[in-house]
């Protein structure tokens, strides 16, 4: 069995859950390693739709185990109502959902912390998920405040360390934000209750994945966000707080590069963002419109409208290389069954020169003007098509078109929520 990392090639909600979910038959163990209650996870199992913001999609395969990784920021209050709310539909965790020790906490202060600072910034706010992602990567990078799963294990030491963390926070919230602090009693009694259900979960995951794959089972690692919102990498600094591409797996799970098998990014057939910063290819017009509508790309876990556009192939090529994608999985192709006319964006224009590569700058790249070539449209429903060979020819000439741009072959088309709208290209 082999070793796979799925995630996002464009801004996140590329439909990588779905992809997850398809190819968790061939996996025994499915993992998280960065980012947290940030992602939103949506899979359609018949009529069953499931949305998760932590738990890796996998779970809902009853064979399988799961994994928090390390680098994911854990949010113990959203994950016990993922765990709430796969229990009452008849899943069960036990056993085989393991958090790893080394995961930091995200606690209320973050939460409100990062609600503060939005707020102050005003309009040139990043508009992040208020999930308290960014605020507990500073606390982990900064050292002396982090709080990690490991010491919810250490109830003596854990109230104080709760303690000054509250002090330290009310003072930059009541003094610099001008809001109201939050009060410590309430706070150390529900982490230490939370410590007491969390600990049979509580693993050292690198040791587990290690001894996993080294017996041969499958594992799959479930990227969240994408790659242009990567900390490193992506359109800073409207991006997450954590490597959403490929390298990130590795730092965020404790394994090493040379286990990994295969890297499949997920490519949705147009592009899509929520929240602030550039998109060279968004349609602000009707058409931006039509796309949202037919696709109902509202945010998992914001239901913020997302922002609509065409496929940017600067963007897709730049998830190839630095992901180093052995193939892509396209998904939403249906989204795109009725339009007439479809665009791909080849590269930017600035100056009169030609720019193959995503800018650093931002101000460069406000510059940038996409350059498309358009594509008839197939305007032919593709949802019920199981073969790659029996879609329309006008949607193969897209895809085809897409794998030859991105110089990386297609392995997987979705052309639908459900399970079985899924199309393996041989
Ligand atoms: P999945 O895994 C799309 C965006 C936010 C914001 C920026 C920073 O479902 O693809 P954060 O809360 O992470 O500090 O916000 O990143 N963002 C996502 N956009 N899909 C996601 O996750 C996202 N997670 C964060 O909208 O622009
Ligand atoms: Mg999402």
């Amino acid at each position: 069995m082999s070793v796979r990392i799925v995630l996002g090639a464009q801004w996140g909600d590329e439909g990588k859950a779905k992809i997850v979910d398809y190819l968790t038959a061939d996996a025994d163990v499915v993992v998280r390693y960065q980012g947290g209650a940030n992602a939103g996870h949506t899979i359609k199992a018949g009529d069953l739709v499931f949305v998760f913001h932590l738990i890796p999609a996998g779970i809902v395969h009853q064979e399988k185990s799961c994994v928090v990784g390390n680098g994911v920021v854990l949010d113990p209050v959203a994950l016990f109502q993922e765990v709430d709310d796969l229990q009452s539909r008849g899943i069960s965790v036990e056993g085989r959902l393991f958090v790893s020790d080394r995961a930091h906490l995200v606690l209320p202060y973050h939460k409100a912390l990062e609600q503060a600072s939005e707020e102050k910034i005003g309009d040139d706010a990043i508009g992040t998920t208020l999930r308290g992602i960014g605020p507990t990567y500073q606390d982990k990078i900064n050292r002396s405040s982090g709080i990690r799963v490991g010491d919810l294990l250490d109830s003596e030491a854990l109230p104080e360390k709760i303690r000054a963390n509250v002090r330290a926070k009310n003072e930059i919230l009541e003094k610099v934000y001008g809001v109201e602090g939050l009060e410590e009693v309430p706070l150390i009694e529900e982490y230490m209750a939370i410590g007491e259900r969390l600990t049979p979960f509580i693993t050292d995951t690198s040791v587990y994945l290690n001894e996993a794959i080294k017996t041969g089972k499958g594992v799959l690692f479930e990227g969240s966000q994408g790659t242009l919102l990567d900390i490193d990498h992506g359109s800073y600094p409207y991006v997450t707080s954590s490597n959403t591409t490929a390298g990130g797996a590795c730092a965020g799970s404790g394994i090493g590069p040379t286990c990994i098998d295969e890297v499949v990014g997920v490519v949705k057939a147009y592009t899509t963002r929520v929240g602030n910063g550039p998109f060279p290819t968004e349609l602000n017009d009707e058409m931006g419109q039509r796309i949202r509508d037919i696709g109902h790309e509202y945010g998992a876990t914001t239901g913020r409208p997302r922002r609509c556009g065409w496929l940017d192939m600067v963007i897709v090529r730049m998830a190839c290389r630095i992901n180093g994608l052995s193939s892509m999985a396209v998904t939403r192709l249906d989204i795109l069954d009725e339009i007439e006319e479809i665009k791909i964006c080849t590269h930017y224009t600035r100056d009169g020169q030609r720019v193959d590569h995503f800018p650093s700058d931002l101000n460069v790249l406000a510059e940038c003007e996409p350059v498309y070539e358009t594509l008839p449209g197939w305007q032919t429903p593709t949802s019920s098509i199981r073969s790659y060979g029996d879609l329309p020819e006008n949607a193969l000439r897209y895809l085809e078109r897409v794998s030859e741009l991105a110089e990386t072959p297609i392995s997987i088309v979705s052309v639908g929520p459900d399970r079985d709208e899924t199309i393996a290209v041989e």
